[in-house]
């Protein structure tokens, strides 16, 4: 009987090809990171985020192998039960991953990446759970790191999962975009994180599975109300700043994880994804005006109360509206003209005939630039991506700190599906729910045209805006992609 156990758990190689595959393992994994690096770096500009893409799938392709190769040299059961394992597992993630990747719109988005930054934070917490059932408190020194680090890894993914899941539900509309502000919300999150502190104590000087269990339950329960507080608490108008600071959540507990599974990798990988997502939720808040602490600690101290879709400074007034045909007129004569974009270029797919039309007016000698507002649209990049995709070259496109000075030379500025970030009263009314947010000036400009499909929408923060009413905006109501269309029609 011995003898069987012991066949069954020896490892499918012999040792020789086993320590072979380990080395060949790690020399893999400094590889993968290295990879991951220049693909960051890689992603970090236009001409080179293709390149930094292809990187960043060799990277991962070799870590891949790597694990797989490993993982079956070591298993305690044969290479085909392992592989075939590892087969349905990699099956069911990628059935329901291309199932949602192929559903999705552009649009919806940042409620897919919150889906998926939740099941980073499950993934952390079941992988805290199972690598303290294999190996629970024993009292040494080393076991009370391993400890400590599952009790981070739960701690870390509990909260990004419930967060992430409420910032799911509130991106789709399936949950109200409103803050929910109790009484004292501050203390009750701060009572939760000393709660985790000291059941993580309590846990890491626990000996066995029994001992250990009743307190990382406990630290499992308080982490999951934690994340969904923190993420309730946070008003619509700051979830894109929520989505990337739940990327960079998500980021550290698959670091947490690699700690738990001594799996360098992971927390290489974990790691340059939790500082690139913290970093990005910074230059967010920088582009919206809020505070990043504020935003990270749940509205701590800030007014992010204020909910997207509520309202401020109803503005109303007369207003011109504008046929496509005089558009074209106007942008036929122009000798500077700027498109600022916005979420409804999206909703209206209109990059390409808006690709159309600068290629038609830089063919007639026409200065096209694009301004892009930092959170124009529903993600970080959502106007730059849509442009690449439809050809739009890099030249062209400038960030709105680039441009916003130069309005005033400009002869027409389109808007096409633009709102908040090209509301003057983010300047203007301290009381705006924008107010403070650096906005695109476009008004400076000699004649501005605004496409949108009415006058009764407001945008995302839900404000009126009173450039749709100076005198030198003339409002072109329509889809905006039949609106370019006929403006390239008119040309
Ligand atoms: P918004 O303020 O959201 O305004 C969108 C505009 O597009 C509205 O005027 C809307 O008016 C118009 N529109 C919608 N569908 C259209 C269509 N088919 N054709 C023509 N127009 C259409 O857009 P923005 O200026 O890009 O500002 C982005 C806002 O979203 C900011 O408040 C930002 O904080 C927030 N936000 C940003 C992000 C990131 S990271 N980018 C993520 C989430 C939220 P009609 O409905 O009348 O057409």
């Amino acid at each position: 009987m011995e003898d069987i156990m012991l066949i069954s758990l020896t490892p499918a190689f012999d040792p020789v090809l086993l320590d072979g595959m380990l080395r060949f393992q790690t020399l893999a994994y400094i590889l993968a990171a290295l990879l991951f690096i220049l693909a960051l770096a890689g992603l970090s500009r236009q001409k080179t985020a293709q390149r930094g893409n292809t990187l960043g799938i060799i990277g991962m392709a070799l870590a891949l192998i790597a694990t797989v190769v490993v993982a079956v040299a070591q298993s305690e059961v044969t290479a085909a039960v392992t592989v075939g394992l590892m087969i349905v597992a990699i099956a069911i993630g990628a059935c329901i991953g291309v199932w949602k990747a192929l559903r999705v719109k552009m649009t919806g988005m940042p409620e897919l990446v919150a889906m998926l930054h939740s099941f980073v934070g499950a993934a952390a917490v079941l992988v805290g759970f199972n690598s303290f059932l294999m190996d629970p408190g024993n009292g040494t020194y080393d076991n009370a790191f391993h400890m400590g680090e599952v009790g981070l890894a739960v701690f870390i993914g509990a909260v990004t999962l419930t967060g992430s899941i409420v910032a799911y539900l509130k991106l789709s509309a399936k949950m109200s975009g409103k803050p929910l502000t109790l009484p004292g919300r501050n203390i009750i999150n701060l009572i939760m994180v000393i709660v985790s502190i000291l059941l993580i104590a309590w846990f890491v000087n626990t000996l066995g599975v029994d001992a250990g269990l009743l307190p990382l339950v406990l630290l499992t329960i308080v982490s999951l109300v934690l994340g969904a507080h923190l993420v309730l608490a946070i008003g619509g108008g700051d979830m894109p700043v929520v989505v990337s600071m739940l990327n960079s959540y998500s980021g550290w507990a698959a670091a947490m994880a690699g700690f738990t599974l001594g799996n360098d990798l992971l927390i290489i990988t974990g790691a340059l994804v939790g500082s690139s997502g913290a970093y990005l939720s910074w230059i967010m808040c920088q582009g919206m005006n809020r505070s990043f602490v504020s935003v990270i600690l749940g509205g701590f101290g800030g007014d992010s109360s204020t909910p997207a879709g509520g309202s401020s400074g109803a503005v109303s007034g007369d207003y011109t509206e504008v046929t496509p045909e005089e558009v074209a007129e106007q942008l036929k004569s122009a000798k500077r003209v700027v498109i600022a974009p916005g979420y409804g270029m999206a909703v209206a797919q209109a990059q390409y005939p808006v690709a159309d039309l600068t290629r038609k007016l830089i063919d007639r000698g026409v200065d096209v630039k694009f301004a892009i507002h930092p959170v124009a649209g529903r993600m970080p990049g959502h106007m730059n991506v849509l442009l690449a995709e439809a050809k739009v070259p890099y030249d062209n496109v400038y960030e709105m700190d680039e441009v916003n000075d130069d309005f005033g030379d400009v002869d027409v500025v389109l808007v096409v599906g633009a709102n908040d970030t090209v509301n003057p009263s983010a300047e203007t009314d301290p009381g705006s729910p924008i107010a403070g947010m650096p906005v695109m000036r476009v008004w400076d400009a000699g004649t501005v045209v605004v496409s949108k499909r009415s006058m009764g929408n407001a945008g995302y923060a839900g404000v009126q805006n009173p450039l749709f009413f100076n005198e030198n905006t003339e409002m072109l109501l329509g889809d905006a992609k039949d609106s370019v269309d006929a403006i390239i029609a008119a040309l």
